[in-house]
């Protein structure tokens, strides 16, 4: 039975079901759901990230972890965990780097990808003993003296979608009816959402949807209490409320659907066969972070976060080296894009820290001069 008709069979029999419990099936209930089944990311496939455009993305996030493992005094044992490590592309760039920069930090470091697709035997170059795969509830069995970092994991978690009708709140939900799926509003009753709106000052002004993520703050509950000493580095679209709710511009909420690289207009369309994702709400990490004892460090652009960590250097050296023509211009082009604040140079970059010591220490800029530039030789 296809993708498609598994999705289909169970909104019928269960619905309508919420716009959470919809996403769920589409991307991870079934074997075959979105991302169990494939690669998703690529030119060729359906959207790609900043790991797949250039290795100097994993580089820099190397820099940074440099700092943080010797914030941490030089730990024998360094622990990355990286959430919904997709196909494993980020590991390889920084575990590639890492090895450049520094013999000792590089032997210090385990890298766990968690991913709900595992992929150990697909893991290229020679790190294969320091990556393994495993999956979140075994990750929950941790403890984590490291970094826990993610690149767009926590905006393709499930949500629920809420809007507003003539002053009253209604969840949007997909049922079936007659020959296809479709959205129903029924009036609110889901005490957890209506808590949610409450407590993260959800504006929702008439005529307005929104996206209600109830599981982020579980994931990040967890997380924070299985990172006994170190870091969090999360990079992902969102913002923070006043910026993502109530603004005109986000009139119709910001979930949306990718197939072949192209936004689809219908969400409901060949369910399970494309990617839906949603800005992530940043207050809720921060605030349950600070909760925690965690310090916010940093949340800047990923423009920004690349530049303090020497993307600027990097630049002229590309500009400097006798790389070939076409070599170059896909280097520049590609580097550009990670840049770009009108897309992923715009994504946001927040760090937060429980760990005595600062982090901080910038390199020296002969230290710099001697780390290499990335290159990116083939397309990935
Ligand atoms: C948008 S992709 C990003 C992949 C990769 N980080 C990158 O930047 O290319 C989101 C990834 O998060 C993974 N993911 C989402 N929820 C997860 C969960 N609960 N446990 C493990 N992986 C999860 C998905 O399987 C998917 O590979």
């Amino acid at each position: 039975m296809s993708i498609e008709s598994k999705i289909i069979d169970s909104v019928r029999l269960h619905g309508p079901v919420s716009y959470a419990e919809f996403m769920q099936l589409c991307l991870y209930e079934f074997e075959d759901s979105y991302y169990r089944k494939q690669d998703p990311i690529g030119f060729q496939a359906d959207f790609y990230t900043s790991p797949f455009l250039h290795p100097i993305f994993g580089s820099l996030i190397g820099i940074k972890l440099f700092y943080m493992w010797n914030a941490l005094k030089r730990p024998d044992v360094f622990e990355i965990v990286e959430l919904g490590a997709g196909n494993g592309q980020l590991s390889t760039d920084i575990l590639d780097y890492a090895k450049h920069i520094s013999k000792d930090f590089y032997d210090a470091i385990q890298y766990t990808c968690v991913e709900v697709r595992h992929l150990s035997g697909e893991i290229r170059g020679s790190h294969s003993d320091k990556v393994h795969f495993i999956g979140m509830e075994e990750l929950l069995l941790c403890k984590i003296h490291g970094c826990v970092l993610s690149n767009e994991f926590f905006d393709a978690i499930p949500v629920h979608r809420v809007c507003r009708k003539n002053g009253e709140l209604f969840e949007i939900k997909v049922e079936w009816y007659e020959s296809g799926l479709r959205e129903t509003f029924i009036k609110l009753t889901d005490a957890r959402i209506s808590k949610h709106i409450e407590k993260w000052d959800v504006d929702i002004p008439e005529g307005y949807t929104v996206e209600i993520n109830l599981l982020t703050e579980s994931i990040i509950d967890n997380i924070l209490g299985i990172l006994k000493e170190g870091f969090i580095l999360t990079i992902d679209y969102g913002d923070l409320p006043q910026d993502l709710y109530g603004i005109a511009s986000r009139k119709n909420g910001t979930l949306r659907s990718f197939k072949n690289n192209i936004q689809v207009r219908n969400i409901l369309d060949a369910p399970g066969t494309q990617d839906i994702t949603c800005h992530v709400n940043f207050a809720i990490l921060m605030d349950r972070g600070e909760k925690s004892g965690f310090k916010l460090e940093e949340f800047i652009s990923q423009r920004q976060f690349m530049m303090d960590l020497g993307c600027g250097i990097m630049l002229s050296k590309l500009d400097n080296s006798e790389i070939e023509r076409t070599m170059y211009v896909l280097n520049k082009r590609r580097i550009e894009n990670l840049l770009d604040e009108s897309g992923l140079g715009g994504f946001k970059v927040l760090v937060q820290s429980k760990c005595e010591f600062p982090i901080n220490i910038p390199l020296s800029e002969d230290v710099f001069q001697r780390l290499r530039l990335p290159i990116l030789t083939t397309d990935r």
